[in-house]
């Protein structure tokens, strides 16, 4: 498909990354939005951004994690870079470029999640430090939580959980992160878990404390703001 501005849809991958509107297009409001889930679901929607080496333990503390917040009624849903492989992403190589659109991808999925009101947990490593950026400039300050799983690469080989940094180490596989692929550590993430030293419980409540202190999730007050709610829908009815 052509268009005068940005030539064929390809050629529009090369643009930059903020430019990615089609032409013509009206954005459309809905009456029920994301403030009104979010009071539904209890909970205030974020991205929760693990980004790390393959091998670091970023789907293990996100699969903990998950159960953890679900069994407290969160909503919750997990976006993993081998997962969205298999298909959203599967057209994807691991080139820098398709590295880049891999994670813009993810990230404007992830946008969605959270205007859904759901508490949004994304595994991939996710190398560059402009990408992660990106993701973060596309939504709200306070709904984009980075999480630096951070471990060093020797312990990361040695798990080899997947047996790819042995296939790297061999040539088998190219463009291998922390091979012979660079992964930028982020500056300032609002986590960081050295997972050398931490357990994986461990982890999982360092999360959750950082949500519940900020006010992600509070517990105990399912029934107030179902109150809220309730008062909204049926007037002068304060004793429900
Ligand atoms: S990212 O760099 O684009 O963020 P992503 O998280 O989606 O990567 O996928 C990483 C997963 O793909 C790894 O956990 C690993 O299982 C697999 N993989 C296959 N080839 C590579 C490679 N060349 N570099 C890194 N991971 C790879």
């Amino acid at each position: 498909m052509y268009n005068r501005r940005h030539g064929n849809a390809k050629d529009r991958r090369t643009h930059d990354i903020v430019d990615r509107r089609s032409s013509n297009v009206v954005w459309t409001s809905t009456i029920i939005t994301k403030e009104r889930r979010n009071l539904l679901n209890n909970q205030r929607s974020a991205i929760l951004w693990f980004t790390g080496l393959s091998g670091s333990g970023k789907s293990t503390i996100a699969d903990a994690l998950e159960k953890h917040l679900h069994e407290i009624n969160l909503r919750t849903y997990i976006l993993d870079g081998d997962n969205i492989r298999h298909g959203l992403c599967g057209d994807l190589s691991f080139s820098d470029a398709d590295r880049k659109e891999n994670i813009r991808r993810i990230g404007e999925v992830s946008k969605l999640f959270v205007d859904a009101g759901v508490m949004v947990l994304t595994s991939f490593i996710s190398p560059f430090k402009s990408d992660r950026n990106f993701v973060r400039s596309i939504v709200h300050d306070t709904e984009f939580i980075e999480i630096h799983v951070k471990c060093p690469l020797e312990l990361c080989e040695r798990r080899d959980v997947k047996g790819l940094y042995q296939k790297a180490r061999t040539g088998e596989i190219k463009q291998f992160t922390g091979i012979d692929s660079p992964y930028e550590q982020p500056n300032d993430p609002e986590i960081v878990l050295d997972t050398s030293k931490l357990s994986i419980k461990e982890s999982v409540d360092i999360i959750y404390n950082y949500l519940i202190r900020h006010s992600y999730i509070k517990i105990n007050r399912r029934e107030k703001i179902k109150n809220i709610i309730l008062d909204t829908l049926i007037p002068n009815n304060s004793s429900l």
